[in-house]
């Protein structure tokens, strides 16, 4: 099997390379296997393979690049790229480089001037690598930089990350806790409905309060943007509104940008006494380019019920409460505090379709005629263009 595999692969190279010769002025774009630990999602699925032929581009995809997603090396090849034994040869034969995450130093060392880097890239918080990127000469496309505007949604892999995240955080949520969601009847007596309290009503959180909802539990959730009261309630949750003249908060470009100590002080009275009833808390509020609130404290965690759960999906930013941990299931007086840094990482498959999808729909929008346009009057190329 081994053999057939390396032949086929050569095979595939071989004929690749063949073909370079013919079509010179293709561009080439390769896709490379994640290396983050904990990493399962592949940044281009198969199904995606001809659109990017159809942009012009010639595609080969690093050997098992998407093999903990679910695709495989021979479902690549059959939807017409070719496959590259190793990151380094992927990005040697390109022009084009795409990955979910930011460059490994390896990825770095191996990146040569005129190439186009696309990953996420998060530059306010990486200088040192945008820096990197520019005195190699590489132009970088941080995926994560894609400006908030309609026309972008498409191509948005932070909402279509978020989303599938917001509904595996409470099967999560579900999975921890001692008691189901939906009240029930049986001849036993009758089991009361599980009470779910979200913090954060942004792509992830209505997802959350849509998903327990379905599954029977009585929703709250509270926002520090006040429109969200409205797509709140239109979930059949209620919004707990924090009393505020509006200076607490400030919101920019659809995210919160600044919340006062003082607003955040009102919004833990606010939301005690739904704490202190909930059985789940779903925790995602996040504050751009900065670390996460703390918007439960230790003693508030106290004030919980035994058996309990907290799911922060803010921990990679630091997290949402006092005690939260990184892929880390705290225990704290009866409560259990699960922290969980990469939920699209635990839906590969359709995780990965959805970022597929982002990319070459954004690959679309920057090309044509197998060419990048560098239109920079384009909102979107100003935005995601973060080297200089
Ligand atoms: P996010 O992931 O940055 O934050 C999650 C939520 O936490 C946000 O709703 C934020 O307001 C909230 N939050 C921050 N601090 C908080 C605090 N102290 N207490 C309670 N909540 C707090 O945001 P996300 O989900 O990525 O998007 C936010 C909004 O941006 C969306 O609801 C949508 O309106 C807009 N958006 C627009 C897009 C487009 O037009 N292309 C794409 C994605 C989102």
């Amino acid at each position: 099997m081994h053999n057939f595999w390396t032949f086929y692969i050569q095979y595939q190279k071989s004929s690749n390379f063949t073909a370079n010769l013919k079509v010179e002025e293709k561009l080439k774009l390769s896709v490379l296997k994640e290396t983050d630990a904990g990493e399962t999602r592949v940044a281009i699925v198969p199904k995606s393979i001809s659109k990017l032929m159809s942009l012009g581009f010639e595609v080969m995809v690093e050997t098992n690049a998407g093999v903990s997603a679910a695709f495989t090396d021979i479902d690549y090849i059959n939807a017409g790229a070719s496959v590259v034994a190793g990151a380094k040869e992927a990005i040697e034969l390109s022009d084009v480089i795409v990955k979910i995450n930011p460059p490994s130093s390896e990825d770095l060392a191996n990146l040569k001037s005129g190439q186009i880097w696309v990953s996420q890239l998060f530059h306010r918080l990486n200088e040192d690598l945008i820096l990197s990127l520019e005195s190699k000469g590489v132009k970088g496309l941080s995926l994560d930089a894609m400006p908030r505007i309609s026309r972008a949604q498409s191509m948005d892999i932070l909402s279509s990350q978020s989303n599938l995240s917001g509904y595996k955080s409470v099967i999560c949520g579900a999975d921890n806790l001692g008691k189901i969601f939906p009240m029930l009847t049986t001849a036993a007596g009758t089991i009361t409905p599980a009470r779910v309290l979200i913090f954060g009503v942004g792509v992830a959180g209505l997802q959350a309060i849509a998903t327990a909802k379905r599954l029977g539990a009585i929703v709250e959730a509270t926002d520090v943007r006040m429109e969200c009261k409205e797509q709140t309630e239109s979930l059949g949750a209620k919004f707990i509104s924090v009393e505020d003249d509006g200076a607490g908060v400030k919101v920019e470009g659809g995210y919160a940008k600044e919340v006062s100590e003082e607003y955040l002080a009102k919004q833990k009275a606010a939301v005690n006494k739904s704490l202190a009833q909930a059985d789940l808390v779903i925790t995602t509020a996040l504050v751009q380019g900065a670390k996460s609130p703390i918007l439960i404290s230790q003693e508030q965690i106290e004030m919980m019920k035994n058996g309990s759960v907290i799911v922060d999906m803010a921990v990679a930013k630091g997290g949402n409460t006092a005690l939260s941990k990184a892929d880390e299931t705290v225990i704290h007086n009866g409560v259990k505090i699960v922290g969980i840094s990469n939920f699209p990482a635990q839906i590969p498959t359709n995780a990965s379709e959805l970022l597929s999808r982002n990319i070459d729909t954004f690959l679309s929008h920057m090309v044509s005629e197998g060419n990048f346009k560098w239109d920079m009057e384009d909102e979107i190329t100003i935005g995601t263009l973060v080297t200089k």
